[in-house]
């Protein structure tokens, strides 16, 4: 390569170096921001550093569902969020949030990375404008409440809970026989502090994140959803880039993917004494759960059967992960 050749090369990749926005709902210390790092890392190593990104935390660009609508219109490049706040833009993707459909870390893994986590990428292109590229686990949502603990469906008749603006969360706390607040993630720990909502559900490591031990005592551990986080990017922005710089990303995001499964088994546990010896009082729902599970598998999968793209979607899920499927 002559000197002059090397400044070409030099000049043309400084040209196109891009530094990406990338929206984070939680706080640092989570997995959101593991999923995110890790990402960053990846990317840099695949470009040989032309291209990285910046993580913004704490919903510093928008609430979490905003920023769906803001990745679709090509004004944000990536956001980490829950999929529980992209279900309202792809209705398919709500397989993963029925109640007690993704029972463990591997389910989540095996859904996800597989055919149908592909088949879910897909149908949220067309859906919602924006392409999951990787997937971050957190663990299962427990219930966190300021005011008593809660083992049993009539311990939870008299407080306020705070859900995501989402259907399926909604109903499946009708089916425990209260009236849940929906509310924005970024209004959440605001409304805890104020003692607006008594409590909320979301994993251990988001409750760590979110710094909610400060403002919530009692945690149970329900296992009603396997909380699961994607990386998306704006489909527009993506579609922009040379099909190498595709391939770039789509990797970075499969790098980033495998390394949140690795986070979580590391740091959870870690995580979950943290908080209980920060003063958090942790009791599991008393039968295994067994009164939480009936009511709301009786009740609530039926209702979302068409949304998720019929029974047979659940189905295809059950059979998937060796579970008997429902008629
Ligand atoms: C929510 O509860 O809205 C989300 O699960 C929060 C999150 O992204 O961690």
């Amino acid at each position: 390569m002559t000197a002059f050749s090397v400044l070409l090369a030099t000049t043309a990749m400084s040209v196109s170096a891009k530094e990406f926005r990338i929206a984070v709902g939680d706080g640092a210390g989570g997995t959101q921001e593991a999923l995110g790092l890790a990402f960053i890392e990846a990317l840099e190593a695949r470009t040989g550093g032309a291209h990285t990104g910046s993580l913004f935390l704490n919903g510093q660009l928008g609430d979490e569902q905003d920023t769906v609508t803001a990745a679709a219109t090509g004004t944000l490049d990536f956001s980490i969020l829950a999929i529980n706040n992209v279900t309202p833009f792809s209705p398919t993707v709500g397989t993963l949030t029925l109640p007690y459909v993704i029972l463990s870390l591997e389910d989540a893994e095996a859904i996800t990375q597989g055919e149908i986590g592909q088949a879910m990428v897909d149908q949220t292109i067309e859906d919602a404008g924006v392409r999951i590229i990787g997937w971050a686990y957190s663990g299962f949502r427990v219930l966190t409440n300021s005011k008593h603990p809660v083992t049993s469906v009539a311990d939870l008749q008299d407080l306020v809970i705070r859900v995501p603006r989402n259907e399926i969360m909604i109903e499946t706390y009708k089916s425990w026989g209260i009236n849940p607040t929906p509310m924005a993630w970024s209004e959440t720990f605001a409304a805890l502090q104020q003692k607006v909502v008594d409590g909320q559900d979301n994993p251990y490591i988001t409750v760590y994140a979110m710094k909610f031990d400060e403002v919530q005592e009692h945690v149970t551990n329900l296992r009603y959803i396997f909380s699961i986080e994607p990386l998306i990017v704006s489909e527009m922005m993506f579609q922009s880039l040379s099909a190498d710089e595709q391939q770039q990303i789509l990797d970075a995001g499969h790098d980033a993917t495998i390394a949140s499964g690795q986070f979580l088994r590391a740091e959870e546990a870690k995580i979950r004494e943290e908080l209980a010896a920060r003063g958090m009082a942790i009791v599991d729902p008393e039968n295994g759960e067994q009164e939480f599970i009936d009511l709301a598998t009786t009740a609530v999968w039926p209702q979302f059967y068409d949304m998720i793209g019929g029974k047979e979607s659940l189905n295809e899920v059950l059979t998937a992960l060796g579970r008997p499927t429902v008629e």
